[in-house]
């Protein structure tokens, strides 16, 4: 041998390779996928076939799989609805049919059926999981647990998930859940906490199947690369709407008890269409890849949603529901279902990106097709002297902009993404989608297709085998964190509780609905363009409507008394305003008003915020009747209902604002900080003769007004025009315009509304001068007019 110290070395470096491909094989990773509730309609649907995706797609790299199809079936009656469950798996259409049917046959033998009922059952599938990894030498790398089950059932399942079949240390624990999670705010923290309990965060993976869908899995990377166009057009100033939408021709039938107790606004706007609607709204990170810093731009943007209110929200239940809903659920011929099957909903972002946008979230059942996408609608400011045949779609500023991105089916018929070509032309990712071939004579939002550019992916994959590949790579940007799910019930809580009641139109369902369910908004407001021709269901709807009655002119402790139904009331009231405003403008130059905090002027505000365009705001000072002694940010000062109801939908000079000083040097109303002289000094150098044009005012059901209260002398007479005083409730302390302040305004309107207001509406109607007793009776302008407005329950009762 000629080089023996070679040779040796050769041996060495081949053995150790040898040994090291040993280990590397005996120590292949093991993945164990248990579905439970492997025979439901969900496993049938989609979850086998994107098992098997999953397995073709992943099989022959680092690991080997076994499949554990769980339910609480019987092993024998199991083994037998799974074997038809997965009779249906397809192969790939770009896959070669022989070698399909091979990885076919070994992801069925992979599959086996087990019954998991006790915390037994739980503990021989870690035993039997253990045993088959030791037995072919292979190395646990993790378990999946995907629960395709009722929600009544997780915290059963996740309790012996934990306790018994958790895998050992060094491997992994991932553990899915479909939706509903919960059924409001309250109940979605409580199922939230009983996981938590079981799991750490980064174990659980909510799915939400629309985040799986190729147009929304493209939405921020699409913003990511098309950064530098869009930057500069993805906001207020350019955007006139956002759509997002999801229509759909089935109907309830068949999971009626399910929708029953769930409706369209919680089975699909409050996941689905929100999450959309976060991913086209939130500030883009930096690193859209990077699901903590998405996460924390999308619970920004859930900060930034306005409120919704009743008015938000229109419903539509399709006629044969309530039928359906009798036979599946056996209830009497007399049960009408108040379950909405179609909801629109109207939501304002409050920042500076998005303020003034509507976004319009719409889904329904039974409608005339099915479509989903989201649409933002750019504004157009072009005028085109030039006929409209010789408008180019690349160059015409007139045609519309728009970007589309296509969730599926509608005339379309698959996923896309659609820029109108006067926009800009986008890029796309490289792989995995590719532009559209033009289809002569298709229409799409109202366009020929040619006047986009339109991409589509290469290969249509459904979002249950997506979501399937990110939960085995542990990529956690396609599902909802508690967090993200929490702050999505904080938002649409206290619609769905405003509606709980709400009696939805009917429709009667396909292509026969025609223009019954078309919407139109108006500030804050979403109605129905067209009237109901008939109330076809009796309830709370059948009371009689404001219009049906007149405004009453009669007279309350010899003053003047309007009288109405609430929404008229607060119309003619704010007519009155305003008239009152254009009035002293004309004369004075300025108006100076001075409002009331609390509930009932809400309506008036949001009145005056969306219906009165010609108020003149630059001329008119905004003083405040009373205040709370807490920080004017806090949800309870008088100010901040006045910031978030007018103040931030209007225009005046902040100059013109005067909220009271209630927070000096850091502190809430202490007498040493003299802020009740201040303002009355404000006022003084202000308003001539501390003479306010209109002063609104409120009466509390202790007979109450401003911060005056029955039993507490300060402010009723003498000579100071603010003061500091005391309430009988939270928070104790208050600054208010005193009684003789108050009288000296040019015109009073009291303002009172509801039923519980109707005992010290009476008893104030009868009794003389007693402002110790009933602050409100010493309401008496010593030049001025006074004039109530009572809604008919706080009047009549
Ligand atoms: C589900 C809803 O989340 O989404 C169903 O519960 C709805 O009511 C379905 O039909 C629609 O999903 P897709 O993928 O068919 O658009």
């Amino acid at each position: 041998m000629k080089y023996p110290a070679l040779w040796k070395m050769l041996m060495v470096a081949v053995c150790v390779a040898l040994v090291g491909c040993l280990q590397a094989q005996e120590l292949q990773g093991h993945v164990s996928i248990i579905l439970l509730g492997a025979t439901g309609d969900l496993a049938k649907k989609y979850l086998w076939q994107g098992l098997f995706q999953l397995y073709v797609d992943e099989v022959g790299k680092d690991h080997s799989f076994s499949f554990h199809g769980a339910a609480l079936t019987a092993p024998k009656q199991g083994q037998e609805l799974m074997a038809k469950a997965l009779e249906s798996l397809s192969c790939p259409k770009d896959m070669e049919p022989s070698h399909c049917m091979e990885l076919k046959d070994q992801f069925l033998r992979l599959s086996q059926y087990r019954q998991l009922k006790t915390v037994e059952d739980y503990e021989t599938l870690a035993k039997d999981i253990e045993a088959q990894v030791k037995e072919e030498g292979l190395r646990e790398t993790g378990r999946i647990f995907y629960f395709s089950v009722p929600p009544f059932a997780y915290v059963d399942i996740a309790r012996n998930i934990n306790s018994s079949c958790r895998p050992g240390p060094g491997s992994w624990l991932r553990v899915v859940f479909e939706k509903p999670f919960g059924h409001d705010h309250l109940s979605a923290q409580q199922l939230a906490t009983e996981l938590g309990s079981f799991f750490q965060e980064e174990e659980m993976y909510r799915v939400d199947h629309y985040l799986g869908k190729q147009a929304v899995a493209q939405i921020l990377p699409f913003r990511d690369q098309n950064r530098k166009a869009l930057d500069s057009l993805w906001n207020r100033h350019h955007v006139e709407r956002v759509e997002v939408i999801m229509k759909e021709t089935v109907d309830a039938e068949g999971r009626i008890s399910f929708y029953e107790e769930y409706g369209v606004i919680r089975d699909i706007l409050q996941n689905h269409l929100t999450e959309i609607l976060t991913l086209v709204a939130m500030e883009l990170p930096h690193d859209v890849s990077s699901s903590a810093a998405v996460l924390q731009h999308k619970l920004q943007a859930f900060r930034a949603l306005r409120g919704l209110h009743r008015g938000s929200a229109v419903l539509g239940q399709y006629q044969a529901y309530s039928a359906q809903a009798r036979r599946e659920l056996q209830r009497p011929e007399s049960f009408h279902s108040l379950t909405p099957t179609f909801a629109g909903v109207l939501v304002h972002i409050d920042n500076l990106r998005w303020e003034g946008v509507p976004f319009i979230l719409m889904s329904g059942k039974a409608l005339d097709e099915r479509v989903g996408y989201v649409r933002i609608l750019f504004k157009n400011r072009a005028f085109c002297v030039h006929r409209e045949g010789h408008w180019a779609p690349e160059q015409s500023q007139c045609l519309p902009r728009q970007i589309i991105f296509h969730i599926g089916h509608g005339e379309l018929g698959h996923p896309a993404i659609l820029v109108s070509r006067n926009l800009f032309r986008p890029s796309v990712p490289a792989h995995g989608w590719m532009e559209l071939q033009e289809r002569p004579g298709l229409q799409v939002f109202g366009r020929p297709l040619s006047d986009f550019y339109a991409y589509s992916p290469v290969k249509e994959r459904d979002a249950y085998s997506i979501l399937l590949s990110h939960i085995f790579h542990c990529r956690k940007e396609s599902f909802i964190t508690t967090e993200n799910l929490l702050a999505s019930w904080v938002f649409w809580t206290p619609l769905l509780d405003s509606l709980a009641h709400e009696v939805p139109r009917l429709y009667p369902g396909g292509a026969e609905t025609g223009h019954l369910l078309d919407l139109e908004f108006n500030g804050g407001h979403l109605t129905f363009s067209q009237q109901q021709p008939e109330q076809l269901v009796p309830g709370p709807g059948s009371a009689p409507k404001p219009s049906d009655f007149r405004v009453l002119g009669t007279r309350y402790r010899e003053s003047p008394l309007i009288s109405a139904w609430p929404e008229e009331l607060i119309s003619k009231l704010a007519s009155d305003i305003e008239a009152t405003a254009v009035q002293a403008v004309r004369r004075f130059g300025k108006f100076h008003l001075a409002l009331s905090g609390g509930s009932s002027p809400i309506a008036l505000f949001q009145q005056l915020a969306m219906g009165h365009y010609s108020f003149p705001w630059a001329h008119t000072h905004l003083w405040l009747v009373d205040e709370r002694c807490v920080p004017l940010s806090d949800p309870d000062s008088n100010f901040q209902g006045l910031q978030s109801h007018l103040l931030q939908h209007i225009r005046v000079p902040y100059y013109n604002i005067h909220p009271m000083p209630v927070h000096l040097h850091q502190r809430l109303c202490a007498e040493e900080d003299q802020g009740a002289q201040t303002y009355a000094g404000e006022i003084s150098a202000l308003v001539a003769n501390s003479s306010f044009d209109l002063v609104l005012l409120g009466m509390g059901t202790d007979g109450h007004t401003a911060s005056l209260f029955p039993q507490s002398p300060t402010g009723l007479d003498g000579e100071q025009l603010v003061v500091l005083t005391q309430s009988p409730s939270r928070p104790y302390q208050r600054m208010s315009l005193s009684l003789p302040l108050i009288n000296r305004a040019k015109k009073v309107a009291v303002l009172v509304m509801g039923r519980t207001k109707r005992e010290i509406t009476m008893l104030v109607s009868r009794v003389g001068h007693e402002p110790k007793k009933w602050p409100i009776s010493g309401v008496l302008p010593s030049s001025g007019q006074l004039v109530w407005y009572m809604d008919y329950e706080a009047f009549l009762g």
